[in-house]
């Protein structure tokens, strides 16, 4: 992060919703400047309504969308925290391989993987200028084999493996972090008709992923569940 007075700043996709969202609020609390985006401009722009929160609509598989974010960022002076969390499902219902269009598997890869992928390194000189770090929003999915999940599932280990690359390549801190199921539309797109109020609010799993973020432990694959908090000093 930045030592000197200027706030940190943070790109999270897809921040109208879930995960995303309850990021930018936290991160928009502590003072850092952020950039999200999201498809929907309304839900978005509804989402991040009275915050200082800089809302680009777009999708993420568009290359002028993704220039813009890029753009943005750089007139914020760089990079603290890049966190590639939107994501899609596919083609809903899930189903299994042999009912999959092929087009949509790649569509599933393009806008989890290869999309994301294009936007982390065309922000690589604003990563660096700052020492920022990387998170990549995976799944479970991405190392387990659970019917009717594998295009999702391998658009994840796509995702976790071209992260742990760019790491590597930059030398830049860079995490693939599992979040766990949590009470967001796409875990109820998911399992449709299903109560899934016992799944987690989204918001339990920010303390961990900011804490991952003061720790910046080696570079890999991390349960955000196994992520320590910091002790919280009794009185
Ligand atoms: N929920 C779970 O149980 C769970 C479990 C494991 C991993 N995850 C992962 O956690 C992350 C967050 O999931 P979530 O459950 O919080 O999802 P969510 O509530 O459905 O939110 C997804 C966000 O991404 C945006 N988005 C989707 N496609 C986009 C695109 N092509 N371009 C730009 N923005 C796009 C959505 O807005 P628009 O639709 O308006 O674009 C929305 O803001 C995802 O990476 C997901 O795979 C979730």
């Amino acid at each position: 992060m930045t030592t000197d007075t200027t706030p940190s700043v943070a790109l999270i996709t897809g921040g109208s919703s879930g995960l995303g969202l309850a990021l930018v609020h936290a991160l928009d609390d502590a003072g850092w400047t952020v950039v999200t985006d999201a498809r929907d401009a309304t839900r978005l722009s509804d989402a991040i309504a009275g915050s200082a929160v800089r809302g680009v609509p777009g999708d993420i598989t568009d290359a002028d969308h993704r220039a813009a974010l890029r753009d943005l960022v750089a007139e914020l002076g760089g990079l603290d925290l890049l966190v590639l969390n939107a994501s899609t499902l596919g083609p809903l219902p899930m189903r299994p391989l042999r009912d999959y269009d092929p087009l949509d598997m790649g569509e599933v890869f393009r806008t989890n993987g290869g999309a994301h992928a294009a936007l982390m390194t065309s922000l690589a000189d604003e990563l660096l200028r700052r020492d920022g770090v990387v998170i990549g929003i995976s799944s479970d999915a991405a190392v387990q084999h659970y019917e009717t999940w594998g295009p999702y599932g391998a658009s994840k280990a796509l995702l976790d493996h071209l992260v742990l690359t760019f790491g590597a390549e930059t030398g830049l801190a860079t995490y693939a972090v599992d979040p766990g199921d949590m009470r967001t539309p796409m875990q109820q797109d998911a399992f449709p008709g299903e109560d899934i109020s016992d799944r987690p609010h989204p918001d339990s799993v920010v303390p961990r992923l900011l804490a991952l973020l003061e720790q910046r432990p080696e570079r890999g694959r991390y349960l955000a569940a196994d992520v320590t908090l910091p002790e919280v000093a009794s009185v």
